[in-house]
């Protein structure tokens, strides 16, 4: 972590497969941010139990999620991407965070709301207090900027609130954090109800591209895409099949919505359909390649976590401590990381941040052969 950056959090659930909408919307535009700020990335794993999972399905996706972030390019060597589950401080920070969220502030979210309508018959605790989790999850990492969809936009609210509350109590303990909003991403809606969100959760599988479709899944889908009958390829409101279209194809080639009117002028919308459909294709086949090579090398996965874990959970623990002592509860003898300062130097071997445990030692030497691989991997892209 470097000083002079400012710090990015973000983070999804671990649930289900990734949509385009996840990647063109979310993961796409994460990837270069490490150029310019310190990031990290979580798997949402603890959010995720806040709807009924199956244990083994979850358990894949989880996995699965960690290789797909890295094989859309997000660097694990260059950014922090880690499980939420294996730093225990954000449970226990989100405890605490409870404690200064008001059931009032937590009655107002729309997302609570939304969900307990969608599973009436499991309307927990874990869902109601989702906010201060979250909160705790950006504010362990003094995260100054939030990369958030609209749909997170109340909960980073909530989050600024809670530190602000927080902070003017115990004095300067948190950064307040701001959301991020960087190059317009796209926003992907369903390819059979335009006016709706591409979900994950979509019945109709025609609606949702997966990242994990193969190309004539991905052309199949484009080909069926809901459209209207003006026969014009125009950006415009009143035609939402065939902006989502252009945004999707803007989005993965890089060009403007009006270079693609301009391209696809007097076109029909068959060969419309069909251009987005090979554009989105091509974009996904080497990410599908990387994710499974990533997934078939599992000491490299399971080293790369490891390391990545343990990397969150110094910074996190320094806040945690910091947040422990403000509060007055005593002191705590053992906080696995970071090691105690009294420990001796050369069993910390040296790293940017000077922090690094003995176990990452030799976690380096077996990353070292099975980077090479990877590093193989991303050159083919
Ligand atoms: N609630 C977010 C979502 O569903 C996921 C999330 C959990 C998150 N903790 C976060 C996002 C912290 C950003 C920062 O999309």
């Amino acid at each position: 972590m470097s000083e002079e950056k400012k710090t990015i959090y973000s983070g999804m659930q671990a649930t289900g497969n990734l949509t385009l909408g996840n990647y063109l919307g979310a993961l796409k535009n994460w990837v270069n941010l490490h150029q310019d700020y310190n990031c990290l990335f979580g798997i949402m794993d603890l959010h995720s139990l806040t709807v009924r999972q199956d244990p083994a399905a979850f358990k894949k996706h989880a996995r699965s999620l960690y290789a797909l972030y890295v094989a859309a390019g997000l660097s694990p060597e260059e950014n922090i991407i880690y499980y939420q589950s294996h730093v225990p401080a954000h449970a226990e920070l989100g405890w605490i965070l409870d404690c200064f969220t008001y059931m009032g502030e937590l009655n107002r979210m729309t997302q609570f709301k939304d969900k307990s309508a969608k599973h009436a018959d499991n309307i927990n605790a874990g869902l109601y207090t989702y906010p201060a989790l979250m909160a705790a999850d950006i504010l362990l990492y003094q995260a100054d900027l939030v990369p958030v969809g609209a749909d997170q936009k109340q909960h980073l609210e909530l989050c600024r609130d809670v530190a602000q509350r927080f902070n003017s109590i115990y004095g300067d303990v948190f950064t307040i954090p701001d959301g991020y909003f960087g190059k317009t991403s796209a926003k992907v809606m369903s390819l059979q109800e335009p006016e709706k969100k591409m979900s994950k959760s979509d019945e109709n599988l025609n609606a949702t591209i997966l990242l994990t479709d193969d190309k004539d899944t991905v052309i199949r889908k484009f080909k069926r895409a809901v459209t209207d009958s003006e026969a014009n390829i125009a950006y415009r409101d009143e035609q939402p099949g065939i902006k989502n279209l252009i945004n999707i194809y803007s989005a993965v080639t890089e060009k403007t919505p009006e270079e693609v009117v301009k391209e696809f002028e007097g076109k029909g919308y068959g060969d419309f359909k069909m251009a987005v459909g090979e554009a989105v294709a091509s974009e996904l086949a080497p990410l599908q390649e990387r994710y499974n090579d990533i997934l078939k090398n599992k000491d490299y996965l399971d080293q790369m976590i490891r390391t990545n874990d343990e990397k969150a959970a110094i910074l996190a623990n320094k806040t945690l401590r910091k947040v422990h002592k403000k509060v007055g509860l005593t002191d705590r003898v053992y906080y696995p990381f970071p090691p105690k300062k009294e420990e001796p130097k050369e069993e910390v071997p040296a790293a940017d941040d000077g922090a690094y445990v003995q176990m990452s030692l030799t976690a380096t030497k077996i990353k070292d052969k099975d980077t090479i691989t990877v590093k193989e991997n991303k050159k083919r892209k």
